[in-house]
């Protein structure tokens, strides 16, 4: 629960270094006092287990009722729209965490992989509901859902591109240290999608479809009120600062 502290400049920093203390310290530790001593709770850890619990409750009641109802081709809408949901959400969270150099590395690797899910998983959740609906003939995005799941889709394959070029190939946009220097933009960005997602996953919820196979919102209300806690808590501000 406790790891080195390294701010995001200091990645060349040793992870262990020689100053003549040895108790490991966290910029996001808590103490709080206890009967006994004072206990140090890493807010950082706690704030992405609520955001990952509350993304896992929401996925999971959402492939509750895709695997509990009766099979028709739509449900593969929801449930990968609600896998959308979980990676991207959970590929957020591990960069959120990560302090030092090493964990850093790791983060980004995971990151990628989760957002590759994500960008497969929402291609696939736009087409099964695009061609249900033109096959059963009803018009395409009437609802307040459809239009912003419209918008959320081609943000999130534009997100996914972008951030891509800039780890894959930097020559793109000028080499390397340009590509890193441009990285705060693609995450201010993906805080806007991230939320666009859980946005459009909520309306999704109020569709008829859905009120007829679940109907208690405060189950949808809780998870994404635990997630908006857990994200909005780890956000360190001196890694959104522009300049
Ligand atoms: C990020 C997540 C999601 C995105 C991007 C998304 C996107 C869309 C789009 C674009 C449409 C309209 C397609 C058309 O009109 O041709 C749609 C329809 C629909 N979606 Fe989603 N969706 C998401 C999550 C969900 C979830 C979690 C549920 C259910 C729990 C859901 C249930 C529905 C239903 C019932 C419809 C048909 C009714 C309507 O058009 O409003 N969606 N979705």
């Amino acid at each position: 629960m406790v790891s080195p502290k390294n701010s995001e400049d200091d990645i060349e920093e040793p992870l262990i270094n020689n100053s003549s203390s040895t108790e490991l310290t966290n910029s996001s530790n808590v103490s709080i006092p206890t009967p006994i001593s004072s206990t140090n709770f890493n807010m950082s850890f706690i704030f992405s287990l609520l955001a990952s619990l509350g993304a896992l409750l929401f996925a999971s009641t959402v492939w509750y009722i895709t695997s509990s109802t009766e099979y028709i081709f739509f449900i593969w809408h929801p449930t990968l729209m609600a896998t959308v949901l979980l990676m991207a959400t959970q590929g957020t969270i591990v960069l959120q965490k990560a302090e030092s150099r090493q964990e850093k590395d790791g983060a980004l690797n995971f990151h990628k992989l989760m957002q590759s899910i994500t960008f497969l998983s929402v291609i696939g959740g736009f087409y099964i509901i695009y061609t249900f609906k033109s096959e059963e003939n009803k018009e395409h995005f009437a609802s307040p859902h459809g239009k912003s799941g419209l918008i959320t889709f081609s943000l999130i394959l534009i997100q996914t591109i972008a951030g891509s070029t800039l780890v894959n190939f930097p020559g793109v946009v000028g080499g390397v240290a340009k590509a890193k220097s441009m990285y705060k933009y693609h995450r201010i960005s993906g805080y806007l999608v991230l939320s666009l997602i859980w946005l459009t996953a909520l309306g999704g919820t109020g569709a008829d479809w859905t009120k007829s196979q679940f109907d208690h919102p405060w189950v949808w209300l809780l998870a994404t009120g635990m997630v908006l806690v857990g994200i909005i808590g780890g956000i360190k501000s001196n890694k959104m600062k522009i300049r």
